[in-house]
């Protein structure tokens, strides 16, 4: 039987077993995915266990994207530019790091139908996800790209790889086509962006990269207001796609049933 595994700190929330286990079923895979709280100095043994092929592929969550990097043979362009992992596989006996986060919220996108060509997108956050965003976004070809985040040198820290974003202040509202929140607000049921939102019109996008909870008081006021609004449950869903290809070969089916699974 193979075996896969997500590591991450902490870990309990992880959907991903669930996800892949319910695939492995479907598509008659002799296989187990499984979840694994690890510290950092964990990763070796991970990695090792990949290597004697106890392990046939892992995902990597926060806050371990990049800590993996320097424990691997190669990894992909998009791995390189946004220096975030996810996804491990062998090829040709060496170890791979690849980043499906950067598809998995393109594919989640054309779900929605929403055309982003020439758009002006405005992230909150310039956390863990952010670079695997603004990368999905220059190859949309959107015409702007805004960051703010509270921490006002992480966002300056985007600019090394991607130059042509701009930054705001925290607490600014710039003009925009699409907001998304790209924080951790929203993950406890209080939480609140603290920006006021009353005047946004109606034919704008809220996304929220949060999926657990389904609405956060972000989507909430992006509703309230008549906006279109998504959370984060495709883009995990297609990270999770992106993976089962590279690692099985196979397309698996992102149905109904599969998402009304999830949220059982
Ligand atoms: P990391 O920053 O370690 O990559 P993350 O979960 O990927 O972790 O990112 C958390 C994001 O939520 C960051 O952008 C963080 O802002 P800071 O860089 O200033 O920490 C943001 N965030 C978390 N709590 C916040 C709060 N109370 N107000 C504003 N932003 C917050």
């Amino acid at each position: 039987m193979k075996k896969y595994l997500v590591i991450g700190n902490p870990i309990k929330h992880s959907l991903s077993p669930k996800l892949h286990n319910y695939w492995f079923e479907k598509n008659n895979i002799d296989a187990n995915y499984d979840r694994r709280q690890i510290n950092k100095n964990e990763i070796q043994e991970v990695i090792s266990e990949i290597k004697e092929n106890k392990l046939n592929g892992v995902n990597i969550t926060v806050p371990f994207k990049s800590d993996v990097i320097p424990f691997l043979d190669k990894l992909s362009e998009e791995s390189q530019v946004t220096k975030s992992v996810n996804t491990i596989y062998m090829r040709n006996k060496k170890l791979v790091g690849h980043n499906t986060d950067i598809k998995g919220f393109e594919l989640s996108l054309k779900e929605i139908q929403f055309n982003l060509k020439n758009k002006v997108i405005f992230i909150l956050g310039a956390g863990g996800v952010v670079p695997s965003i603004i990368y999905s976004l220059q190859k949309l070809g959107v015409s702007k790209i805004i960051v703010s985040n509270r921490t006002k040198q992480k966002a300056e820290n985007l600019k090394k790889n991607f130059s042509k974003i701009s930054i705001v202040d925290w607490g600014e509202l710039p003009e925009f086509d699409m907001i998304i929140n790209a924080t951790s607000l929203g993950l406890s049921k209080g939480d609140k962006i603290g920006l006021d939102l009353n005047n946004i019109s109606k034919e704008k996008f809220f996304y929220d990269v949060i999926y657990n909870p389904k609405e956060t008081n972000f989507l909430r006021t992006g509703k309230r207001l008549g906006c279109q609004v998504s959370n984060g449950k495709m883009m995990f869903i297609y990270q999770a796609f992106e993976a089962f290809k590279l690692w099985h070969n196979i397309k698996p089916a992102v149905t109904e049933d599969l998402k009304k699974f999830l949220d059982k």
